[in-house]
């Protein structure tokens, strides 16, 4: 058997680092030669993650750990922005590939990152070069790339149902509307009340009205895909439940297009594609079908009364989200057949 690619997962400890390692278990390709974690630094990944016990047998590292660059080829960054581009320049600097979870570098320029995320960019030089890790829309790139900026939840959501259509030009951009439910994984694994069970579960609310962080990077590729600039209102809500996203989409079409007229074109866009999943007429996505597998699985609708458009998305935040997404990336970015440690389905009971 060909070598197996050391892989480090910085920021193991969290809830996409804790994804990456249940998929890079059993990735025939990948030995997982270093976790990280700041709060559970010495003890075993398996202590922290009893699931992972007889599959992993490793101890978890600090991120200044000296020498954790020699111990791995490729890194995946589960880190929160900020930390994630120091980290990514140390790695790239050692001549790593890299693929960040974060934020980091997903914008194209600096001043709109500075501008939505209150932080000076201290890796300018990189934005140029990261490819954003999109497979569908940039996967010629990402093979090439030194690093990937995995994308946001929300913006795979988003962008999947939109972009063809946007490309093709048949939707006003400018009449973008995005309705998402995340579970509350979400936000990571930090302690803060409003993620409380007590705080979270029975309700639902609406957050980050009207400037969440995911809007510029929706917006960004949205625009690239339709070629003019696309501004969107969005809104995300707060769900009670542990991992999944839903996302409805309204879009005033420009011609008075069907449903099966518009299934038709993101068909073409997405029939050879191993994780996009487009639902029969009269079917819609839901939740628990992706859940903890690397689908995304859109539906199509138009409304005969208002002529409206509305798509409707379904991943799992932390697979076609972040974690399983990465891989995606990763087996790309290392000449891997891209379905490798993925093809999962979800876990509808
Ligand atoms: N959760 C999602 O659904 C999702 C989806 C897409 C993208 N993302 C992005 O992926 C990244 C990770 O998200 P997450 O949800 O996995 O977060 P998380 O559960 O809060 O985990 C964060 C990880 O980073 C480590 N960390 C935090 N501060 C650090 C520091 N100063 N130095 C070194 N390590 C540090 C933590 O380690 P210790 O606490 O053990 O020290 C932990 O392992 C974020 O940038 C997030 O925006 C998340």
């Amino acid at each position: 058997m060909a070598e197996r690619v050391r892989v480090g997962v910085i920021g193991a400890s969290g809830y996409t680092g804790y994804e990456l390692l249940r998929v890079l278990v059993a990735h025939p390709a990948v030995e997982i030669s270093v976790a990280t974690s700041e709060q559970y630094a010495g003890q075993q990944v398996a202590e922290l993650f009893p699931s992972l016990a007889r599959l992993l047998d490793l101890t978890l590292s600090p991120l200044l750990e000296e020498g954790l660059e020699e111990r791995c080829d490729t890194v995946f960054l589960a880190l929160p922005h900020k930390t994630a581009m120091r980290a990514a320049v140390r790695f790239l600097a050692a001549g790593k590939r890299v693929i960040d979870l974060s934020a980091d570098f997903r914008l194209r320029d600096a001043q709109t990152y500075e501008a939505w995320y209150g932080a000076a960019h201290e890796a300018r030089s990189w934005l140029a070069r990261a490819v954003y890790g999109l497979p569908e829309r940039y996967r010629s790139a990402i093979k090439e790339a030194q690093l990937v900026a995995n994308p946001g939840c929300y913006p795979t959501s988003a962008i999947l149902p939109l972009a063809p259509l946007l490309s093709e030009g048949l939707l006003v951009p400018e009449s973008i509307i995005v309705d998402a439910l995340s579970g509350v994984s979400g936000a990571g694994r930090k302690l803060e009340a409003q993620y409380l069970y007590g705080e979270a579960a029975e309700s639902v609310k609406a957050y980050g009205v009207p400037r969440h962080r995911h809007t510029p990077e929706i917006e960004q590729e949205l625009s690239v895909a339709a070629g003019v600039p696309v501004t969107i209102t969005f809104t995300p809500h707060l769900l009670p439940m542990t991992r999944g996203m839903l996302s409805t989409i309204y879009a005033q079409p420009r011609l008075p297009l069907s449903a099966s007229q518009f299934r038709e074109v993101l068909a073409k866009a997405y029939g050879e594609e191993p994780f996009v999943r487009l639902c029969a007429a009269g079917r819609l996505p839901e939740a628990r079908h992706v859940r903890g597998s690397n689908f995304c699985d859109i539906g199509v609708e138009v409304d005969s009364r208002t002529g409206r458009l509305i798509l409707i998305s379904a991943l799992d935040n932390l697979v076609k989200g972040a974690s399983g997404q990465a891989v995606q990336n990763f087996n790309l970015m290392h000449g891997l057949a891209e379905t490798l440690a993925l093809r999962t389905p979800g876990l509808a009971l």
